[in-house]
């Protein structure tokens, strides 16, 4: 399986831009169910990996955060991390966004986040990727800290099955025309002996399946 590197993720992604809001459509459902299983109203530090225009982020300040928590989100893409420390600006005294290369957040400090969350892009990493991101999550989560996924998973009836077929496909063959997404199911990469699954299901919006994962690190 390809997928794009961290350079062609960066180029994808500075082209989409802020037109990645539309696909809302299909996102909002899985993205709503994180944050209500989450409980994130009694995190005080969270750390969203791959934060695109900063969407998740606002409605996490608007809706769900308390007066004191912190927020940090790190994009390799420049536009991304544009957009998102505008839509961020009324909260910028909780609120930092960072650009990296598309490493691991390797740098990041052991046990200091309460959440870590990322929507829609472990679906465009490598599996090397995922494995070492998931690492890292369970190094940088205090105990009890929550793992909050989503993103393309396989499909869970016969429409939604042809249709991440064909993502599928598309993203063999030139993956930029599907922002290098595809389905993939993240279960099977997290060791029992490491994670609490508290929460897992799969939604369908518009014939296109998203898996909503939340883990407690043990
Ligand atoms: C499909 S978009 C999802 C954006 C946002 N999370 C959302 O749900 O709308 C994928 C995002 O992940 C970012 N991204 C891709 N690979 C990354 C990596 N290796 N490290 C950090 N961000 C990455 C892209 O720049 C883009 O903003």
């Amino acid at each position: 399986m390809v997928t794009l590197s961290h350079q062609e993720a960066r180029r994808t992604y500075d082209r989409i831009g802020s037109w990645q809001d539309s696909q809302r459509f299909y996102e909002d459902q899985a993205t709503s169910l994180v944050l209500q299983r989450g409980d994130f109203t009694s995190a005080e530090s969270v750390f969203e990996f791959g934060c695109g225009t900063g969407r998740f982020a606002l409605r996490l300040f608007e809706e769900y955060l308390s007066d004191t928590a912190h927020y940090r989100g790190v994009d390799v893409s420049p536009r991304m991390v544009r957009l998102s420390q505008t839509r961020l600006a009324p909260h910028s005294s909780r609120a930092e966004v960072i650009l990296t290369e598309g490493e691991p957040p390797v740098e990041e400090p052991a046990e200091s986040y309460d959440r870590f969350v990322s929507n829609y892009v472990f679906d465009l990493l490598s599996h090397e990727d995922i494995q070492a991101v998931l690492q890292e999550a369970h190094r940088m989560l205090r105990p009890n800290g929550l793992l909050c996924l989503s993103g393309i998973s396989s499909g869970t009836g016969f429409v939604s099955r042809i249709v991440a077929g064909v993502v599928s496909r598309i993203q063999s063959i030139r993956p930029s025309l599907v922002g290098g997404c595809r389905p993939v199911d993240l279960l099977p990469f997290l060791p029992q002996s490491e994670w609490q699954v508290h929460h897992y299901s799969k939604v369908v919006a518009f014939s296109i399946s998203s898996e909503v994962l939340v883990a407690k690190r043990c």
